[in-house]
């Protein structure tokens, strides 16, 4: 039972839970329609203490089509936090108006600390350095509907593993499931903190390799994450500066790539893909970024115990 559960990691739900989410999602792309009125009368709150696209207007967007309402704010100086609200004070207030939060918080644990001080679902739409777990079921819906699972596959990572939390949620989930094997590239100072190498992948076995080049693996990735360099995460300017444009993804790199690499970035990019790869229908991530939006609403929908 989904309903009035928080989303804050991905071992919150089991897999069962997870694939009634990915189940729904699949119907909702078949009939929109039919979900368009579900979530009349209810309200979804956002608070985004962190700069976002993607992530709350997916959520803004779902909620609308489910034909609810929204409310929040994506800045945070223009509400009490510019006082010195703490977290639990003011997602004990938003209880009151709203059924269902995600927050997203520059801070580890914010929307952990949050889900723990009420009693409606609040979903972490990205925590610090830490997790992601929504951008993770966009992820794994994508890759269904390109491969139709997820088992036996090769998923290569490139970019800023150390700090990309989409990576470190996305890597916790598919160490679940049978047959994975990760490619991790980076430079060696981007590489996975030590508990996703340590407690995640090697506690269950998956195997890994850490390299830093793309080309040789290429041909046996099923799908290639690529992800930005996460500058604000960086302690000083000169090390973005040196890190920043390490790896490109090209349309040379891609004449490496097997015609059934799928190329996925969570988004916003810098320079970490050419434009010119865009065309290639292997570049699946603006599909990608659009199947956000429907995994949000199976996912609004099972939370508020609505289907
Ligand atoms: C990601 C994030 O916020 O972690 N963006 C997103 O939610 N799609 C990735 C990033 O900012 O690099």
């Amino acid at each position: 039972m989904l309903k009035g559960r928080s989303l804050i990691d991905p071992s919150d739900f089991t897999r069962e839970e997870f694939r009634e989410i990915f189940d729904l999602a699949h119907e909702i792309i078949k009939n929109p329609e039919k979900f368009s009125k579900s979530c009349e009368g209810k309200i979804l709150a956002t608070l985004f203490y962190e700069p976002s696209t993607r992530t709350r207007f997916s959520f803004e967007a779902a909620m609308l089509r489910l034909g609810g309402q929204i409310i929040g704010f994506s800045e945070p100086n223009s509400s009490s936090v510019s006082k010195g609200e703490s977290i639990s004070d003011t997602i004990k207030t938003i209880e009151c108006y709203a059924d269902i939060a995600v927050m997203r918080h520059p801070k580890e644990g914010a929307p952990k600390v949050a889900s723990q001080s009420v009693s409606f679902p609040v979903i972490n739409a990205g925590d610090g350095g830490h997790q992601h777990p929504t951008q993770t079921l966009t992820d794994i819906l994508t890759m269904e509907r390109l491969k139709g699972n997820i088992e036996n596959k090769v998923y290569g990572f490139c970019g800023d593993l150390k700090f990309g939390r989409t990576v470190h949620s996305l890597i916790k989930f598919l160490s679940n499931y049978e047959g994975v094997r990760f490619i991790l590239i980076s430079p060696e100072e981007l590489r996975v903190p030590e508990y996703v190498r340590e407690e995640i992948m090697k506690k269950k076995n998956v195997p890994f390799v850490e390299v830093e080049k793309m080309e040789p693996y290429l041909g046996e990735i099923d799908f290639l994450y690529m992800t930005r360099v996460q500058r604000e995460r960086f302690f000083n300017e000169e090390d973005y500066i040196r890190l920043k444009d390490r790896f490109i993804l090209d349309a040379e790199k891609m004449s490496f790539a097997s015609p059934e690499t799928y190329i996925l970035h969570p988004l916003p990019r810098v320079n970490e893909i050419s434009v010119e790869v865009d065309i290639d229908p292997r570049a699946q991530y603006f599909q990608q970024a659009k199947n956000g939006m429907f995994v949000r609403m199976a996912l609004i929908l099972k939370l508020l115990g609505i289907y």
